[in-house]
């Protein structure tokens, strides 16, 4: 039985196998029978729009069922465990797609299911699914610029991750998927204190992938050609006052005329105020396409596991 908890383990033949799984669904739109009698549990411990509804989009479209669990309305809010309610949804399901404030809940809940868990969000560790759907799209929408990911002699392509890169679960996982691939450096904007874990910056180091804290983002986007911005966490502070004193970055139509007209412009969403909405018509802005293309890998990773 195959979890999708992390990324740190996967390699990259397994990451091109889901990207092109989830190229093959998005070129064919339409309904397969691949699932047919097989039920997922969306388990979800924290609010989602996008992870839950596009699993649950995805199991449709391969002619599965699904049962969604909230803890506000199941018997968590009475007390019931973690594994208690994985053991549980075990015997109702093929597989649960678990979102949990806590770090390290999914690997709980594998250590007791009978069927694949699928993380969906650990706190402030990781987020799997939203790393693949990630790369998928850096992925094709790179090569509308004659750039691919997985070419060795290719121009280098320079990463800025802008935002919460503490607590950002999705940042966290893309970082292991991108360092798999050649000619990749990064750069990190972000409010003093949010920085990345040392977990990740040691593991740069040790992969000899070239990385920098830059000051702001006007400068960083001189040269980047992957901007991933992410919203401040504000549900990972202990002190809610913390948060009020952040200063918030926007990205807005004036600043991204310093950068590269060959770049593309990425966020997981929800959005707040990180970047203008004006910023939406620019055709180098494909957060909406991430939206798009998590059904489509989210069909790749039902269909990786439950087959
Ligand atoms: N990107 C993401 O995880 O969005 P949701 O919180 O809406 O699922």
């Amino acid at each position: 039985m195959q979890h999708l908890l992390s990324t740190v383990k996967l390699t990259k033949p397994q990451i091109m196998q889901y990207i092109n799984m989830a190229k093959q669904f998005k070129d064919q739109n339409t309904f397969h029978c691949l699932l047919k009698n097989k039920t997922i549990v969306n388990l979800f411990y924290e609010p989602s729009t996008r992870t839950s509804c596009s699993f649950h989009k995805a199991m449709l479209q391969l002619g599965g069922s699904v049962i969604n669990v909230t803890d506000k309305y199941s018997s968590v809010e009475k007390g019931e465990t973690l594994e208690d309610t994985i053991k549980t949804l075990s015997l109702y399901g093929d597989a649960i797609v678990l979102r949990h404030p806590l770090i390290g809940a999914s690997l709980r809940a594998a250590a007791v299911a009978s069927v694949p868990i699928i993380n969906a969000g650990d706190g402030a560790g990781e987020h799997p699914s939203q790393a693949l759907l990630d790369i998928f799209t850096i992925q094709t929408e790179l090569m509308k610029y004659g750039l691919d990911i997985n070419e060795e002699n290719r121009e280098p392509i320079v990463v800025t991750f802008m935002g919460d890169l503490k607590n950002s679960r999705t940042i966290h996982s893309l970082i292991h998927v991108l360092c798999l691939f050649p000619g990749i450096s990064f750069l990190f904007v972000n409010p003093p204190g949010l920085e990345m874990p040392s977990s990740i910056t040691d593991k740069l180091s040790q992969l000899n992938i070239a990385f920098s804290q830059e000051q702001t983002l006007e400068v960083a986007l001189k040269t980047t050609d992957v901007l991933y911005v992410t919203r401040i966490q504000k549900e990972r502070f202990l002190n809610p006052a913390d948060y009020e004193t952040i200063v918030i970055n926007t990205v807005n139509k004036e600043m991204l005329k310093n950068a590269k007209e060959k770049m593309i412009i990425m966020h997981p969403l929800p959005r707040l105020t990180e970047i203008d909405v004006d910023v939406d018509n620019d055709i180098r802005a494909v957060y909406f396409e991430q939206v798009k293309n998590g059904v489509y890998m989210r069909m790749a990773i039902l269909a990786q596991l439950l087959l």
